[in-house]
């Protein structure tokens, strides 16, 4: 075998191809809207992820020249495009993740509650379809208001049968991502080394970033992390503002959802300590929803982990986020019963 393994190698020395599909296994990727602000980066960024095998974009429109265009870049993935309803259950048959950029942007003076009316409805359609064709897929919620989307997914999925709390996320990467950018540039650290938690939900106040669990640790007084904190949780505005009127963040997005689903297929593929923030069903407090440090596994969440130590700082801020994530959360179980 060992002769085999020599002469197999040598057939394809020169292409990275042959040999990442040999010791990656098959994984297939959905993404449903793909072909908007988020979708298209997160295509490029998903065809260059060598756990991809196969790459399935879908959206109701403008699908088959983002497919035809990604489909260039010589990476393992099969890219396959799919455009219109009837199509959105061959693009997700077989799917192991499916990311979710469908709906409407935010634009300037508008809050992530605000595209709670077309957004809602986007999700549940989109989450029906995924209990009909691929019931057991990780799905990664991104569109907006994800504190209310993921509750509309998991009732979506108990009507149907299908509901795993393991395997149901909302997507709080950027946060972490524009904690971390934001907190190395204050603490005059090294960017590639911070980590620090964003814990709650993913709007406004109920953003609450952990700088007090950051490391590498910095001196910061409590101006410096209370004004981290407002930032953090603005920065979503901050970029809508920016782009004044053409939508919110989709290249930073776009970013935070491939690392987030890298994460996914990592677990998948039984990879230990894969540990990241999310949006999912929670008892770490006395919400049903709430983001935390998640680690993830074979089959999705392996463990929900605890808040940790806070400052008396962030133990306000906990408290005062729970009223507002607790309405947007039962806002979106009653949409998705009515
Ligand atoms: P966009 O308008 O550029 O793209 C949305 C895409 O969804 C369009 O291509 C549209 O055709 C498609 N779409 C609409 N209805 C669909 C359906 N039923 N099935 C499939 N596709 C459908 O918007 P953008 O900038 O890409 O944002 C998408 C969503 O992501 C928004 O809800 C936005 O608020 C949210 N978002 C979430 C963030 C997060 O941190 N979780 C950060 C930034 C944005």
């Amino acid at each position: 075998s060992m002769l085999r393994t020599l002469a197999r190698r040598t057939s394809t020395a020169g292409t990275c191809r042959g040999f990442a599909s040999e010791s990656a296994p098959d994984r297939k990727v959905a993404i449903l809207g793909a072909a908007g602000g988020i979708g298209q980066p997160l295509s490029l960024l998903m065809k260059l992820n060598p756990l991809v095998s196969r790459l399935a974009l879908y959206d109701i429109a403008g699908t088959p020249g983002v497919a035809a265009d990604v489909s260039h870049i010589n990476t393992r993935s099969e890219i396959l495009g799919y455009a219109g309803e009837e199509q959105l259950g061959n693009a997700l048959e077989g799917a192991d993740v499916v990311i979710i950029p469908a709906g409407v942007p935010r634009k300037p003076g508008m809050t992530r509650d605000d595209l709670f009316n077309i957004n809602a409805g986007i999700v549940k359609s989109l989450c029906t379809a995924i209990a009909k064709y691929c019931p057991h897929a990780l799905v990664n919620v991104i569109s907006n208001p994800v504190n209310s989307t993921v509750p509309i997914a998991s009732e979506v999925f108990k009507k149907a049968g299908t509901y795993d709390e393991k395997r149901l996320f909302g997507v709080t990467t950027l946060d972490v991502v524009r904690a971390k950018t934001f907190y190395a540039g204050k603490a005059k650290v090294n960017v590639a080394d911070v980590i620090v938690p964003v814990v709650g939900g993913h709007a406004g106040v109920t953003i609450l970033p952990l700088f007090s669990q950051a490391t590498p640790s910095a001196n910061l007084s409590s101006e410096e992390i209370e004004a981290l904190t407002k930032r953090t949780q603005d920065g979503g505005t901050e970029v809508v503002e920016a782009k004044a009127g053409k939508g919110s963040a989709t290249l930073s997005m776009a970013y935070a959802g491939a690392i987030f689903a890298d994460a996914c297929l990592k677990g998948l593929n039984g990879v230990p300590d894969v540990v990241e923030c999310s949006f999912v069903q929670s008892t770490v407090t006395d919400l049903p929803f709430f983001a935390s440090k998640v680690r993830l596994g074979k089959n999705g969440v392996e463990e929900v982990l605890g808040l940790g130590a806070l400052s008396d700082y962030e133990k306000e801020g906990l408290e005062a986020l729970k009223p507002e994530l607790k309405s947007s959360i039962e806002k979106g179980i009653k949409f998705a019963h009515a």
